[in-house]
């Protein structure tokens, strides 16, 4: 047994989803609170950590807020030094700036420099996990979680599989695809943390015999997730009606080979035909809303409270490098002004839920991560509620709790991020 932590200040805590009953009933903040952590899990908040914490080590955060690690339910690790290019829209910024970028993951060493400064800068943000794109390259893969092993965190990763409209030296075939990401998949998924999603690119960038051979890996894993792009700019769409002329939408290319289920993560999701909302819900799939991105690529508005209202599930991500930051607290910055665009206000609450409980939820790790509660792990991510001048002389102004952490979300980056604990560890 390790020493008990005792951490103290403010405590966000949540017993349910604030898209599906009313915000207040769903989550809460208790002020000046407590969680004790023990041997990496949280054993006890509130009055029991008091109590139980006695003797533990105490760090104490008074009026600072005590969350739940980010978690990052989609990025590119290997987009990490091309962040914030220029002038492009999606297909120009695919070939222009990503594929030129990712070809450099040939090299284990670049893959494994890059793992370390991207899995860094996420800690430095709060993020404790993310789901993310490797490359074709399966020591890409390897890169990522071998790093992410080293800081105890919990990553989902794939190869990410290409057979077509991809450059020479960065294209795989639907038997390579399917061997090499049933190699990584036996080798990481429930190795420690890790956890493998099969990764086809997008429907652009696989034949039909690439997403049937990776629908058919995912029917003899189903336990392993499955993440793809669904329907992120209006020209994405036409060029996959045109490379399937049978499908009777964008998600029908994933659902007609077997990649269509709950496991599955489908980032971006803006533009949905009635039938492709049907069918996420009906089988419980997961949309990824990745808000800088969708604004910095000019893609367009996913609609968080129309689809969360009609019953999808739905996380937050950052969608680095095409998002414009690695800030989970800048993209729910985003997705509130999305949202207020399309005419609905999201409440602080229903922001952090979405970039912790709402994001472990769709990729069905919520009983490790996400919450702060007995049994779970203690990664966590404390929050200075007035990290720079212009926050705080806001902050000073602040009416209720809501109204103090507020201006942090819209206006927050690392410096506000006071602390992050990973596994039961102080970084
Ligand atoms: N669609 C296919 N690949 C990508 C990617 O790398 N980034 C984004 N934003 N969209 C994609
Ligand atoms: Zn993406």
């Amino acid at each position: 047994m390790t020493t008990a932590q005792l951490l103290t200040g403010h405590v966000l805590t949540f017993t349910d989803d604030p898209f599906v009953v009313p915000w207040a009933e769903a989550v809460r903040i208790e002020q000046n609170g407590a969680v004790l952590v023990q041997d990496g899990r949280i054993v006890a908040t509130g009055a029991d950590a008091m109590a139980k914490g006695a003797h533990a080590t105490r760090h104490d955060h008074p009026g600072h807020l005590i969350c739940p690690g980010f978690v990052d339910a989609h990025a590119h690790y290997p987009q990490t030094a091309i962040i914030a290019s220029w002038g492009k829209r999606l297909i120009d910024w695919l070939n222009t700036y990503t594929f030129p970028e990712e070809m450099r993951f040939g090299d284990p060493a670049y893959a494994e420099a890059t793992a370390d400064t991207y899995l860094d800068l996420l800690l430095d943000h709060g993020t404790t996990s993310v789901a993310s794109f490797c490359t074709i390259h399966p020591t890409s893969v390897d890169a990522l979680f071998t790093a992410a092993a080293t800081r105890n965190m919990a990553v989902v990763a794939g190869k990410t599989c290409m057979d077509r409209n991809a450059p020479d030296g960065l294209r795989d075939t639907a038997q390579s695809a399917y061997d090499d990401s049933k190699a990584l998949l036996e080798r990481w998924h429930g190795t420690g943390r890790a956890r493998y999603a099969i990764t086809p690119r997008f429907s652009p960038t696989s034949t039909e015999d690439q997403l049937a051979a990776l629908g058919a890996l995912w029917a003899e894993h189903p336990d392993a997730l499955m993440q793809t792009h669904l329907s992120e700019q209006v020209d994405e769409i036409a060029w996959v009606r045109d490379l399937y002329p049978r499908a009777r939408d964008y998600l029908d290319t994933y659902e007609a080979h077997g990649l269509l289920g709950a496991r599955g993560l489908y980032g971006h999701a803006i533009h949905l035909a009635p039938r492709e909302v049907d069918r996420l819900r009906e089988v419980g799939a997961g949309l990824v809303h990745c808000p800088t991105s969708n604004t910095f690529i000019g893609s367009g508005l996913f609609d968080l409270m129309g689809l969360t209202s009609q019953g999808l599930r739905a996380g937050l991500a950052t969608d680095t490098g095409g998002g414009s930051s690695f800030s989970m607290l800048r993209s729910m910055a985003a997705a509130y002004e999305i949202a207020q665009l399309r005419g609905v206000a999201v409440h602080a609450s229903q922001l952090l839920w979405l970039a912790t409980a709402g994001s472990a939820r769709v990729l069905h790790m919520d009983t490790e991560i996400g919450q702060i509660a007995p049994g779970l792990a203690a990664d966590l991510c404390v929050l200075d509620l007035a990290s720079t001048p212009a926050i705080a002389q806001r902050h000073a102004r602040a009416n209720d709790i809501w109204d103090a952490v507020f201006p942090t979300i819209m206006m927050g980056d690392d410096r506000a991020i006071a602390d992050v604990w990973v596994a039961g560890a102080r970084r």
